[in-house]
């Protein structure tokens, strides 16, 4: 007893009669919020342990890839390869929140959704939000808008799907949704590889024909290799808009709300905007 659900009703029927008292019931209500979300976790199935560990595939630039090591995510314990990127620091930021330590997992994509609720507690790796994976995993609310794009050789004429129906190799990193949207236009050309590095080495070796990737991680790899490929938009394919969410163990509600609320928090006051500046759209190519 004694960690009552209720808020701080009393505190919000204070009229705050200058900014300076508004701004200190503000931060007070933070503090307190941050100490409820801390304390719900006790009922946790898989973060009671004030661990959380995260699984991620970190060929992925610029949500998830092995960086120069200079990032300091203070509550990452197992970084050893220096992933970075947007979805680690969003993850890191979400462990301080809710007071547990992030520790991370870098593994095949495909292996992720198999994993969560035993090898590793959620996964966050750009991960699409699909009816498909649902039926295995709890998904946080949204956290960005996406599509599938195309990498092509910088000499290609591919612009139409049907062009892309008439291609000999398409590559894509194994169990996105881009292998999905690759073989529902042309099964048969699939080249299905474990990594995004590896599909865009070949496809810069001359090996596939085009690559299905998501945009923004294709134009930070165009960035790489701006002299040898170019990135057809999706929207020109007609491909669907997408969201990522963060993938959760089912039988965990405690946990939903809890890295839903610390979501929604950094959302609110503008750290998650902080964020996407520093590792999106400031991303540069190492
Ligand atoms: N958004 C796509 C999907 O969910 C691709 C995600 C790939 N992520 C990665 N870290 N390699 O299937």
């Amino acid at each position: 007893f004694g960690l009552g659900a209720c808020g701080s009703s009393s505190e919000s029927t204070e009229a705050a009669t200058t900014e300076a008292e508004a701004a200190s019931t503000e931060v007070e209500a933070t503090t307190e919020a941050a100490e409820s979300a801390a304390a719900d976790l006790s009922g946790s199935k898989y973060l009671s342990d004030g661990e959380l560990t995260v699984g991620l595939n970190a060929t992925f630039p610029p949500f998830e890839y092995v960086g120069d090591g200079t990032d300091n995510f203070e509550a990452v314990t197992s970084n050893e390869n220096n992933v970075t990127g947007f979805d680690v620091a969003m993850m890191n930021e979400i462990g301080k929140r809710l007071g547990v330590s992030v520790v991370i997992e870098d593994m095949d994509f495909d292996g992720i959704v198999p994993a969560i609720g035993t090898k590793i507690d959620c996964g966050a790796t750009g991960m699409t939000i699909t009816d498909e994976r649902k039926e295995a995993v709890n998904f946080s609310d949204p956290y960005y808008d996406a599509t599938q794009g195309v990498l092509l050789p910088i000499d290609s004429e591919v612009k139409t799907e049907d062009d892309l129906k008439a291609c000999k190799a398409i590559g894509v990193q194994g169990g996105t949704t881009g292998e999905t949207v690759a073989r529902g236009i042309n099964d048969g050309a699939v080249v299905s590889v474990k990594s995004f590095n590896q599909a865009v080495l070949d496809l810069v070796n001359g090996k596939d024909d085009a690559v299905v990737i998501d945009q923004v991680p294709g134009e930070a790899f165009l960035s790489q290799y701006s002299d040898k490929i170019q990135l057809v938009e999706g929207s020109t394919f007609n491909f669907d808009v997408e969201q990522y969410g963060i993938a959760m163990p089912k039988d965990d509600e405690v946990m939903l709300n809890a890295i839903n609320g610390a979501l929604a928090d950094m959302k609110a006051d503008g750290t998650y905007d902080q964020l996407l500046e520093q590792y999106v759209n400031s991303y540069e190519a190492e």
